[in-house]
């Protein structure tokens, strides 16, 4: 008999294995979205036990045991455990034989008949239902819990791709005498969080004010300072201090004045079962409740970002419980999001928060408290009789939420220089170097002012002099950019632009997003800035895009299904499906099965970003979990980290990504937004 080396084999899974108990979601994501459904998901219960005890464990989760002629559809998920474990040959429990186990490879091993107490992993069934909408009833999906934690735990539930947890408070409601107050970390006072539904959005203007647009069921509340967690891997019996996976904060976008957290375009599922990491994204204050600052000391503005840190304390507080390596945190954001990346990669309140950074299309500048105040003042003032300081907090904090909405949409909305949360101009501090430690990675769309524009410049525009009138208007340039631009010649039609729409798009995509991103790139790599301000910095282009359902304007953002040689604008938030893979959700089509590959390689470079600080993903980590696609992706390609030596771009494409400089500096020269 060889039971003791049998035994010293496989118990490695828990003893002597660098993870502890937990159970995971097997779910195969090969990026096809379309069959996510119908692909099979099982359970990986890595705390050995008995086959009876297993048989029982199971049963308490509403599942059964596994069949082992199932066990095929998971052969790339058991390698993959075996090298997360760095070891072969682990054996599992199975339906199929009490006696007899089934190796990774899905075969019966040799009968272990009277051996009653040998302790293996096992699978079970995963019949949670698959989360495919918006608006989900989620009152049927099973309950999961959390271990322990700082005297909490927080139950949530399982679904088809992963566990998720919704609706977790993380700060004391920003409402009455907190209101126009920085955000206060939460003390939990009951033993359990119930965080199995979605709260609402924080209050805003436009498409998440309410559900008419079927985007937010959840509905609104200036109470809404909640986030959400989406975990592969749940612990079992205790919080691990070892085998934790990399954990990526999403902040979401929309001009710091709308948008929320509970948006299905980032539902975790997708992006933490395909690259096996802790997903979470949290709410923020927005619009006036989240930035009003009336530059007298007391109403200093930047509350959004006091709710931003207050969420990367939670986070580095109670990840660790969910399965996250509160050590190995990545911030992301896109748009305005990607502005408050930056803003906490340069804030000082948010040093050892987070050690990697992803700004998605940095949309968002600063202002200084005088201009910001000057603003809106003339609102607020008649509220509340012209009154100061305190008073005027005390009676601001009165006035109904309604009022003070509407007075929101007098301004537009920004980070102030405020000497708590942000001492200076960001791109000033990067050229400093007085930055908090951290791996950059950053890009942005091609044609993403086509967005920007809404619908104040139509596609069939003639006169460019009328066009930069509209954005002189819209505060996307102003007079003195103006004439610089109409004297530089660069935007000329037919010369540069074929017509005077596509003229204009580029010229919002780089006075918005492109000219203020790559500032940021030369303050932080050129000689006239800081070479070592970050720890790395990588720079990408899409080159390709996937318009939101509900954002796309004379839907030129997406090519016909099976027609990808169809001219089309690669639009702001054109990136947002390919890195969370959620089209799905949102009945999207795949157009073409490049948008599958593409997705898969966008989500493993984030992810391997998120694991190593470095977005080209380890090949041995592609080939254990049989992404394929990617894999030959990066057979032929290898990421570059940025230097100012040879200037590269990453221009990203499936099948083949390549390099080029950074487009349109002469532009952002013209403009004056060249650091
Ligand atoms: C499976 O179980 C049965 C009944 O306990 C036993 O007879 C058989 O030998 C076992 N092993 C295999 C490899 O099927
Ligand atoms: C948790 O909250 C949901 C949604 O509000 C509710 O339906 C459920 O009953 C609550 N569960 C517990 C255990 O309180
Ligand atoms: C704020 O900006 C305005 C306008 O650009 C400028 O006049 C003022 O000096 C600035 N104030 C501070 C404190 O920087
Ligand atoms: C506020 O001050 C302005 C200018 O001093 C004055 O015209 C106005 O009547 C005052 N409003 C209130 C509500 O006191
Ligand atoms: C808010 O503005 C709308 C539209 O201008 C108006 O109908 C409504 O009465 C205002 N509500 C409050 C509380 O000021
Ligand atoms: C341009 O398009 C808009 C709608 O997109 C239309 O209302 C307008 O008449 C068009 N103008 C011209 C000159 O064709
Ligand atoms: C646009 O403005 C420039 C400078 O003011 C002028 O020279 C040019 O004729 C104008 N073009 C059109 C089409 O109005
Ligand atoms: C216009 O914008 C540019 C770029 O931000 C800036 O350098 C310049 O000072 C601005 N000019 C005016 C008059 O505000
Ligand atoms: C305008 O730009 C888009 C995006 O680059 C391109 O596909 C299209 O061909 C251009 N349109 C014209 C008329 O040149
Ligand atoms: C995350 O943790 C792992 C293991 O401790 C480490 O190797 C890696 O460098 C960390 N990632 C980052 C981005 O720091
Ligand atoms: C990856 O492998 C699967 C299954 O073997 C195959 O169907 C698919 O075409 C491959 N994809 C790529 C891009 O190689």
């Amino acid at each position: 008999m060889h039971l003791a080396s049998f035994l010293g084999l496989c118990l490695l899974s828990a003893t002597a294995s660098k993870t502890a108990s937990s159970v995971t979601v097997l779910f195969h994501n090969d990026g096809d979205w379309t069959t996510h459904e119908q692909k099979q998901s099982a359970l990986f219960v890595n705390q050995p036990a008995t086959h009876k005890a297993a048989v029982a464990t199971c049963a308490s989760y509403g599942e059964t045991l596994l069949d082992c002629d199932q066990f095929g559809a998971f052969a790339n998920d058991l390698a993959y455990q075996e090298y997360n474990h760095d070891a072969s040959g682990l054996l599992f429990w199975s339906k199929c034989n009490s006696s007899a186990p089934i190796n990774s490879k899905g075969a019966l091993e040799k009968d272990h008949a009277g051996s009653d107490s040998l302790e293996l992993p096992f699978l079970c069934t995963n019949t949670a239902p698959f989360v495919k909408k918006v608006d989900t009833d989620y009152s049927g999906f099973p309950r999961v819990q959390t271990p322990q934690i700082e005297g909490t735990s927080f139950e949530g539930l399982r679904d088809h791709m992963a566990f998720r947890f919704m609706g977790i408070p993380f700060a004391k409601p920003p409402t009455g005498d907190l209101r126009f107050k920085y955000a206060q970390s939460i003390e939990y006072t009951d033993a359990k969080v119930n965080a199995t539904a979605y709260g609402p959005a924080c209050l805003q203007s436009g498409q998440f004010d309410g559900n008419s647009e079927g985007l937010n069921p959840w509905g609104n509340s200036e109470d809404c300072l909640s986030l959400q967690v989406f975990t592969p891997s749940l612990p079992v019996g205790g919080v691990p201090s070892k085998g934790l996976k990399p954990v990526m904060v999403w902040i979401y976008g929309g001009g710091l004045a709308t948008g929320t957290s509970s948006d299905s375009t980032f539902d975790g599922d997708s992006l933490a079962s395909r690259g096996d990491v802790v997903v979470v994204a949290f709410n923020y204050r927005l619009n006036i409740f989240g930035l009003l600052t009336l530059n007298d000391g007391t109403i200093t503005g930047n509350y959004h970002m006091s709710d931003q840190i207050t969420a990367l304390q939670w986070v580095k507080k109670y990840i660790a419980a969910f399965g996250g390596d509160p050590g190995n945190i990545t911030i992301f954001g896109q748009s305005a999001g990607a502005a408050s990346v930056m803003g906490l990669v340069v804030s000082p309140e948010a040093k050892g928060l987070f050690n990697g950074a992803i700004a998605q299309s940095i949309g968002g500048f600063v202002k200084n408290q005088s201009v910001a105040a000057a603003e809106i003042s003339p609102y607020l003032q008649p509220l509340c009789h012209n009154s100061t300081g305190e008073a005027m907090l005390k009676c601001l904090q009165g006035v109904p939420t309604e009022t003070l909405l509407n007075a929101s949409s007098k301004a537009s909305w920004q980070t102030v220089i405020d000497t708590v949360y942000m001492p200076e101009q960001p791109l000033s501090l990067v050229s400093q170097g007085k930055i908090n430690s951290v791996n950059l990675m950053l890009g942005f769309m091609p044609e993403e002012g086509q967005s920007l524009m809404a619908t104040a410049i139509a596609p069939n525009a003639t006169n460019f002099n009328a066009s930069l009138d509209i954005l002189l208007e819209m505060n996307a340039v102003n007079q003195t950019q103006i004439n610089d631009i109409a004297a530089s010649g660069l935007w000329d039609v037919p010369k540069d632009y074929n017509n005077i729409y596509n003229a204009t798009a580029n010229l919002v995509t780089d006075a918005i997003i492109l000219c203020y991103s790559t500032e940021f790139v030369s303050a932080g790599s050129s000689p006239a800035g800081n070479p070592d301000a970050f720890d790395s910095l990588w720079v990408y282009e899409h080159q390709r895009g996937y318009a939101l359902s509900y954002y796309d304007y004379y839907n030129l953002c997406t090519f016909p299904v099976g027609k990808p040689d169809t001219p089309y604008y690669r639009c702001h938030s054109s990136d947002l499906y390919e890195v969370f893979g959620t089209y799905y959700l949102f009945d999207q089509p795949v157009r073409v099965a490049d948008d599958i590959y593409y997705t898969n390689a966008v989500q493993d470079i984030w992810t391997a970003f998120a694991r190593t600080g470095n977005p080209n993903p380890d090949k041995a980590y592609l080939a254990a979990r049989g992404y394929n696609s990617t894999a030959e992706l990066f057979g032929r390609f290898q990421l570059e980290e940025y230097g100012s030596k040879t200037g590269q771009l990453a221009k990203l494409q499936w099948p083949q990504p390549w390099y080029d400089s950074i487009p349109d500096q002469d532009h952002c020269r013209v403009m004056s937004l060249d650091f």
